[in-house]
């Protein structure tokens, strides 16, 4: 009984107390966001201009502006997102992804030896660089190569450098691919090298190392003629290439 009446007494209270703010809100200005509930990594009394900078950055070092921006991690839709709710496992993870960015960056001093002050503070673009998983290009192409063939990577190598040429995301410059070629040779994949080294010299027709790592492809292949072709284009785009030169002299005894 007694508790029944001290329950009655309780929301009498909130009811006098609420009541005049929201007749205020009505009239006046659009309500304020409710105060944070869940924070469990940073400090609870975060200022909430804080916090949701904080949030901006990650939306960022992500790059899921187009892929639900704070829903990417947040429960709801915009604008009326439950931030403070922990339905959907990116949010988890993103807290977990917090705790560990702290940890590295906590190991960095013994690990270099260098003053706490002066080390790099990593960060969730240090990693993410404007992806949700930051995995290196010549990884994906590989991972495609192996599991839908060389035609698929070059299609996907198309795809992500229409979407990303320009960002920081993907290494896209003329050695990326030319280094991938070499790997795939040394793997005993001479055909899929090739895939991605054609490929390469579509974007950089000039750059000699491409024609080089053809040319090793085609040897693996033993095509000698076609290997001869590709050491010849080396050599012509750079004539100081003394290894093109001397592989060309010994193929043309
Ligand atoms: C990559 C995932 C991720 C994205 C994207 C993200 N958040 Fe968060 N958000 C979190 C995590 C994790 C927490 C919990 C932090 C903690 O526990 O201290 C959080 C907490 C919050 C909170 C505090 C909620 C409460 O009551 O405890 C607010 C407010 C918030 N986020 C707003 C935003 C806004 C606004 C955006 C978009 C600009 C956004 N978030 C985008 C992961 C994300
Ligand atoms: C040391 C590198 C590193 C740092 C720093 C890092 N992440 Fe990650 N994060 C990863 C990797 C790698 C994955 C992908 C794991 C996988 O293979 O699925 C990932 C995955 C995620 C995912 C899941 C994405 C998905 O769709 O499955 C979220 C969310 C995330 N990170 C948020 C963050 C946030 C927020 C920060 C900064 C507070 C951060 N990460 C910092 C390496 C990092």
């Amino acid at each position: 009984m007694r508790r029944l009446s001290s329950a009655i007494v309780v929301l009498g209270i909130t009811a006098l107390v609420t009541l005049p703010a929201a007749a205020q809100t009505t009239t006046t200005a659009p309500q304020p966001p409710p105060p944070m509930t869940n924070l469990q990594v940073y400090p609870k009394d975060t200022p909430r201009p804080e916090i949701v900078a904080t949030m901006q950055g990650f939306v960022q070092a992500l790059g899921v502006q187009s892929a639900g921006g704070c829903g990417y991690c947040h429960a709801g839709t915009a604008p009326t997102f439950d931030f403070a709710a922990d339905a959907k496992p990116t949010k988890t993870v993103a807290r977990k992804m917090i705790l560990m960015s702290r940890e590295i960056t906590a190991k960095l001093p013994d690990v270099t030896g260098k003053p706490a002050a002066d080390v790099t503070r990593i960060r969730c673009a240090t990693c993410h660089r404007g992806v949700a998983i930051p995995k290196l290009l010549p990884d994906i192409l590989t991972e495609t190569v192996n599991k839908g063939g060389s035609a698929a990577a070059v299609q996907q190598y198309r795809d992500l450098r229409k979407q990303y040429y320009g960002a920081q995301a993907y290494d896209f410059s003329e050695n990326a691919l030319a280094f991938l070629g070499q790997q795939l040779t040394a793997a005993n994949k001479p055909d899929d090298a090739l895939a991605l080294l054609q490929l390469n010299a579509e974007y950089y027709p000039n750059h000699p190392a491409t024609y080089g790592m053809m040319a090793q492809a085609y040897m693996r292949k033993n095509d000698k003629e076609n290997a001869i072709k590709n050491l010849e284009k080396a050599v012509q785009l750079d004539p100081n290439n003394q290894q093109a030169k001397r592989q060309l002299e010994q193929l043309k005894k």
